[in-house]
Order: structure tokens, then C-alpha cells, then sequence
């Protein structure tokens, strides 16, 4: 049942490119997006007036991606809200809001409760689901599903791709209907994401020298995860992943925030792993990875081909081939990924099984 994986982890993490692939074709008719399935009419996108993403976990980082993605693109404000806190803070929405909710299972408890709370308020929910007939799958007034197929570790890997690709699609659909890209762009847009399954194929292929790289890593205490706009939103995820199945401390933060505290936890050898795939933000992030330097850290980047001159600053790097801008998360995801999954098999530890965690949260 694991294909000739060790785990059930690694298979999942190549069966991304054919996850990927089967999301987007779903929703592809003639190199178009067909949403109909969906369920929104061009006059439903016209009218919404924000957008609220609530979710737990990964999900929640596919959320927090999905807020720059959908606001440069489609021009519409967008925030994105952990479930549990959602669910309790008694949420201001506008009439004309569009509440989404982001669930591998469709059962986790808080994003349950999240959905209700927006339709006993009136307001129209989209559910982003990948079990079918799940409680969220059957709630939510609209649902895309994700074709990512039983996922069984519990660290989630092609879920959270295709979830990734459910909120492209929403971003390209929603500007083209409301007119912020024209039609060439949203046919450029198209084609890069269909290009994704192959390149995320082709870093998977590069596994071993993140292999070599992870197996060094078994004693560190703790790891940093910096990254700004889209490389923070995948930063996120790349640190849920070391934590939860390597049991190492790892956080996540915005490189403009390490001064404002969290530089004072650099110590001689901490590693550090920026990552550089928004050519605007390129050099403002170099610049904290050189202050984390300075104060002993041990650096990783992980940035584009072609951006050759961070081995002027990192340590060790890793490159991963160029989309879209927009879609770099897909990419810079694959080799995190790879990371927390050796590091855990390195310290032997059971990288399906977690211990005090399961897959799918169905208590608050
Ligand atoms: O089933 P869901 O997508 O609602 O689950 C949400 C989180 O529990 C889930 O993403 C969790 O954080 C994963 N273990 C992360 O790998």
C-alpha cells in the first residue's frame, strides 16, 4: 500500500505532481477555467465585496498564501483566520463577504464551527474540502474539491499542494471576472500553473542532497524559518512540517520581525533558512540572513536558479526552478517538505505517526 515507500509521507510527496495535475484539470476545459462546478456565477464573484479564509494548521498556510495571491490578482481584500479564534471572537463580516474554509478532512472542528457560525449569519461560504461528503463538503453553500486522494500521514503534503492550486484558480477566476488582469495574462497565468506538476517533479528528483543536508541536522535545537509575502506564508509551513514530525523547535517569522526579538535566540551554529523566491523582497531578505550571520547563525537559502549570488551569504543552498511569481509557494514548499521528512527519518522517529497527534482534529 505504501508503492515501495518506506513511508507513507514520501509516497505522498510524489504523488504531488499527479495531485496537482488532476486539481487543475478538474476545473480545465480548452486551456479555461470552467468554475461551474464550483458554483459561482460571474455575477456572485462581481458582488463580493472581501474575503475571510479560516482554517487550521497547513490549511491555515494555504490561507495565508491565498491572501496575497488573491488580493494582487483579483484586487479584493482578503484576511486569513486560525478557526479556533474565528470561531470565538464573534467575527465582524459584511453582507457581501465570502467566507472560505481550507480542509484536507472536511471534519476538523474548529473550521466546522467556523462554517456554521458564517451561515447562521447569512453569509455565502465556499468550502475548499478534499474528502467528499465530508461535514464541511456537505455545509459549505459552494465546494471545490481538491483531487488529492486519501491522504494517510499525518503531516499533510499533497493536500496542502492542491489546496494551494484551489486558491490560484479562485485568484485567476475572480480577477478576469472583475477585469484587474487582462485576457492575456490570465491565459500566462494558466499555462504557468500548468507547468507546476513537472517542475514540483523535478525538485523531488533533486531529494538526495537535501538528504545529505537533513542527516547533518539531527542534533540542532532549534530552527529558523524567514522568508517575507509569500516566502513568510511558506516559511510557515516549512517550520509546521520540521516541528511536528522531527520534534525540533522551529519557528516561522517575517524577516522584518527577527529584530523587533526573536534575533536574540541566534546562537554559533543555529540554522537559519531563508527563502528568496520574490525578486522584490530578494535583497531585503539577504539582508536579514547576513544580520543572522553576524550573530553565529549557520545559513541555508533556498531561492531560484539563476540567484547565484546567495552563496555569497548561505551556507548550503538549494535551488528550485522559476514560476510565476504568484506560485512560487508550490515550488519552495517541495524541498521543506523533504527537509522535515529527513531530518525525522534520520532521528528514527515514526514520520507517519507523530506522537500526540492525529491526522484529522475532530475535538476542539
Ligand atoms: O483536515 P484539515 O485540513 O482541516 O486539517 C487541518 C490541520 O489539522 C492539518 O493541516 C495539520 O496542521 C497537519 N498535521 C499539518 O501537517
Amino acid at each position: 500500500e505504501k508503492a515501495g515507500f518506506e513511508h507513507f509521507m514520501m509516497k505522498e510527496i510524489h504523488e504531488q505532481p499527479k495531485a496537482v495535475r488532476d486539481t487543475l484539470n478538474s476545473v480545465l476545459v480548452d486551456g479555461k477555467l470552467d468554475m461551474s462546478a464550483v458554483g459561482f456565477s460571474d455575477e456572485d464573484i462581481k458582488k463580493i465585496d472581501q474575503i475571510c479564509i479560516v482554517a487550521c494548521g497547513s490549511a491555515y498556510h494555504v490561507g495565508v498564501a491565498a491572501q496575497y495571491v488573491i488580493e494582487d490578482l483579483a484586487q479584493i481584500p482578503v484576511r486569513t483566520e486560525l478557526a479556533s479564534e474565528f470561531r470565538y471572537r464573534k467575527p465582524l463580516l459584511s453582507k457581501n463577504e465570502l467566507v472560505i474554509i481550507v480542509s484536507q478532512s472536511g471534519e476538523t472542528a474548529d473550521s466546522l464551527a467556523a462554517l456554521r457560525l458564517a451561515k447562521e449569519k447569512g453569509i455565502k461560504t465556499l468550502g475548499i474540502v478534499n474528502v467528499v461528503g465530508s461535514s464541511i463538503a456537505r455545509e459549505a453553500d459552494n465546494v471545490f474539491y481538491t483531487l488529492a486522494g486519501p491522504e494517510i500521514a499525518v503531516a499533510t503534503t499533497k493536500a496542502y499542494s492542491t489546496q494551494l492550486i484551489a486558491a490560484y484558480c479562485l485568484a485567476i477566476q475572480f480577477a478576469i471576472v472583475r477585469g484587474t488582469i487582462d485576457e492575456a495574462k490570465y491565459l500566462e497565468l494558466i499555462q504557468e500553473m500548468a507547468q507546476l506538476p513537472d517542475k514540483i517533479q523535478k525538485i523531488i528528483e533533486d531529494k538526495e542532497r537535501i538528504q545529505w543536508f537533513a542527516a547533518k541536522q539531527v542534533n540542532a535545537k532549534d530552527i529558523f524559518f524567514i522568508g517575507r509575502g509569500l516566502d513568510y506564508a511558506v516559511s510557515l509551513e516549512g517550520s509546521l512540517k520540521m516541528k511536528e514530525i522531527s520534534y525540533i523547535h522551529s519557528e516561522a517569522y517575517a524577516a522584518g520581525e527577527l529584530k523587533h526579538g526573536t534575533i536574540s535566540l541566534i546562537e554559533d551554529g543555529t540554522l537559519v533558512i531563508g527563502v528568496l523566491t520574490q525578486s522584490e523582497l530578494y535583497e531585503k531578505t539577504v539582508s536579514n540572513m547576513v544580520e543572522c550571520r553576524s550573530r553565529g547563525a549557520y545559513l541555508m537559502g533556498l531561492t531560484t536558479y539563476g540567484n547565484y549570488n546567495i552563496e555569497d551569504t548561505a551556507d548550503f543552498t538549494v535551488y528550485i526552478p522559476k514560476t510565476d511569481e504568484h506560485f512560487m509557494t508550490s515550488l519552495a514548499v517541495i524541498p521543506l517538505q523533504l527537509m522535515g521528512y529527513y531530518v525525522s527519518v534520520s532521528k528514527g522517529l515514526d514520520v507517519d505517526k507523530p506522537r500526540n497527534l492525529a491526522k484529522s482534529v475532530t475535538v476542539e
